[in-house]
């Protein structure tokens, strides 16, 4: 299993991947939307013997805290082939992504998930809470790749369209 860079030549292989893990199309549609849209600004898969398994994106989302823009992004959708899941596929992906992102100098990453997976790589219901927005609850979380990042009185995170996120609903 490795890990690389989303190439052009992957594309195909994910929509297909992002389909099967979903269960549907929506996820696939996103992922070509917010490439579309020029968000992405990281985009890993996982490869064993010549095959996408697996991928994770990260695409940018603006938040602010107090308001100070942060330097923040949206993890999603996160994808993994259903004959590789729970083998640790998932949690490769997401771990580098995060270590990538802070390299990078992003300043948090903000995820809509499940609250019994997401914990364990960081991220916490609890940081995301001061945060208006379309979400809220256990599912909503957040992780800070700089100490400190999203403490403060209150913030906000406003989706980009790609997410096709009605406020108010
Ligand atoms: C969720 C997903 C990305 C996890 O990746 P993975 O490689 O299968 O998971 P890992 O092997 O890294 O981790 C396994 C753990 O994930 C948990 N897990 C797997 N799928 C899960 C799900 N749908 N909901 C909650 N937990 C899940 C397993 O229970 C296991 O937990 P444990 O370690 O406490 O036993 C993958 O299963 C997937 O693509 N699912 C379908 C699409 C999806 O739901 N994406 C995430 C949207 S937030």
């Amino acid at each position: 299993m490795q890990l690389a860079i989303e190439q052009p030549r992957h594309h195909a292989e994910v929509f297909e991947v992002t389909r099967a893990a979903f269960g549907g199309d929506d996820e696939a549609h996103l992922v070509e939307r917010l490439r579309a849209d020029g968000l992405v600004r990281l985009s890993l898969v996982a490869v064993e013997d010549d095959e996408v398994v697996g991928h994770v994106l990260f695409t940018d989302l603006a938040v602010t805290v107090d308001g100070r823009a942060l330097r923040a992004l949206c993890l999603a959708p996160v994808s993994v082939r259903p004959d590789y899941q729970n083998s640790g596929v998932g949690s490769m992906l997401i771990r580098e992504g995060l270590r990538q992102s802070a390299l990078a100098g992003f300043e948090a990453v903000v995820v809509l998930g499940h609250p019994a997976y997401y914990p364990r790589f960081g991220f916490s219901a609890k940081l995301a809470e001061k945060l208006v927005a379309p979400f809220s609850g256990d599912a909503f979380m957040a992780i800070e790749l700089v100490d400190g990042a999203l403490q403060g009185e209150a913030g906000t995170v406003v989706y980009p369209e790609a997410f096709g996120i009605v406020e108010g609903h």
